[in-house]
């Protein structure tokens, strides 16, 4: 098998790499050389995915038979198509990772892969979705782009050749965005530590290596494949993670389990403040069984937990981002909620 990885050098982008390897696959990678680290035996091949004549110039490495395509978080549905115009003649199968943020739903209501999602024209440019300054609903920006970036997909591959994957929260070695690192550092810290809502609420966090075994997959896969990839609703808790994340740093710490009702009335930043906290309903109510009818398989999240930290010790380091910055509470703020409920 020969794949063309888009992006290749950061967080999932570097697993399907490795996973494409292991499989003894022939790997190319496309980004523009800027940031990350490339896996070692994969063909490096630079250039920008917004300028067409970098994309014909990526034409003539290929035939592939499919391009994993992870590295569009940020590329409008405009600059996606245009790519997949230029890979078309020289790609069989073109596997696009999405998001759940593509559902009109989300996060406010449960989902499955026939919700309803965003409208978003496959030649939106990136201003396409902007919400204006202070909007007070969620921001749909990203899922906006990343739903016309389907479109883009699709309608450059057609029906027969195309897979979207829509990954919840994704964790594991090499994690950038701050999440699990976060709880794993305030683990490792101690004290008392503010342990968000309900103890027994489900979370669908997946895998990094998970959705990388799927996409690869998905490679030999037929038809309009298209599928949400989390963790089944109701096996993995709150308590479960966290419980994890003491476990594996040896914490001194105690857990101080603090309602939703208080932690609203303080004020915190849902989802980044306190990484994997949010309130609305919908966040962990993601139906992904029809990835699971299709072979998907979710490790145990105490396992991604373990295996991040053992990455973190060994002197690893995330790529530089700015969503690091966005996450974890202050120790003063977390101690002036903690002393609230003592
Ligand atoms: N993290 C989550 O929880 C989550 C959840 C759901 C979905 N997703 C989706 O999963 C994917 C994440 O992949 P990843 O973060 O692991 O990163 P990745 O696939 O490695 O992609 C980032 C790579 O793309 C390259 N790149 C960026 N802009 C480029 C451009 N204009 N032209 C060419 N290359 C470019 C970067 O290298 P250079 O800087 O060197 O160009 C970098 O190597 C995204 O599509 C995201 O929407 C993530």
């Amino acid at each position: 098998m020969r794949i063309l990885v888009l992006g290749g050098g950061w967080f999932l982008g570097r697993a399907v790499v490795s996973g494409a390897l292991e499989r003894g696959w022939e790997v190319t990678t496309f980004t523009r050389g800027l940031s990350g680290i490339q896996v070692p035996g994969a063909v490096a091949v630079h250039g920008d995915r917004e300028r067409a004549e970098d994309m014909a110039r990526l034409a003539e490495h290929g035939p592939w038979d499919a391009v994993i395509d992870t590295s569009a978080s940020e590329l409008s549905p405009r600059a996606v198509l245009a790519g997949t115009r230029a890979l078309e003649p020289v790609v069989g199968r073109y596997v696009y990772i999405s998001t759940v943020s593509v559902y009109e739903g989300w996060p406010s209501e449960p989902l499955t892969v026939d919700s309803p999602t965003l409208d978003a024209p496959a030649d939106a440019g990136p201003e396409y979705g902007q919400l204006p300054e202070g909007w007070p609903g969620p921001d749909t920006h990203y899922g906006q782009q990343k739903a016309g970036a389907e479109r883009a997909v699709t309608e450059a591959f057609g029906l027969t050749r195309t897979s979207l994957l829509r990954p919840g929260v994704i964790l594991g070695p090499g994690e950038y965005v701050g999440r699990l690192p976060w709880w794993l550092r305030r683990a490792e810290r101690g004290g008392r530590i503010l342990a968000p809502g309900d103890p027994a609420k489900s979370i669908q966090p997946v895998d990094v290596r998970d959705v990388a075994a799927f996409a690869l997959d998905q490679v030999q896969r037929v038809g309009h494949q298209v599928h949400n990839v989390t963790a089944p609703v109701g096996r993995e808790t709150m308590d479960g993670f966290l419980q994890a994340c003491m476990d594996v740093t040896s914490s001194s710490g105690e857990l101080v389990w603090v309602t939703d009702e208080v932690l609203l009335r303080s004020g915190l930043r849902q989802w980044t403040e306190i990484p994997l906290w949010r309130t609305h309903p919908g966040v962990w109510a993601i139906d992904s069984s029809s990835a699971i009818a299709a072979g998907f398989r979710s490790r145990p999240l105490s396992e991604t937990v373990a295996d991040t930290w053992t990455w973190l010790q060994q002197g690893n380091v995330p790529v530089p981002h700015q969503r690091w910055d966005e996450h974890g509470i202050s120790p003063d703020k977390e101690d002036a909620i903690l002393e609230g409920v003592r």
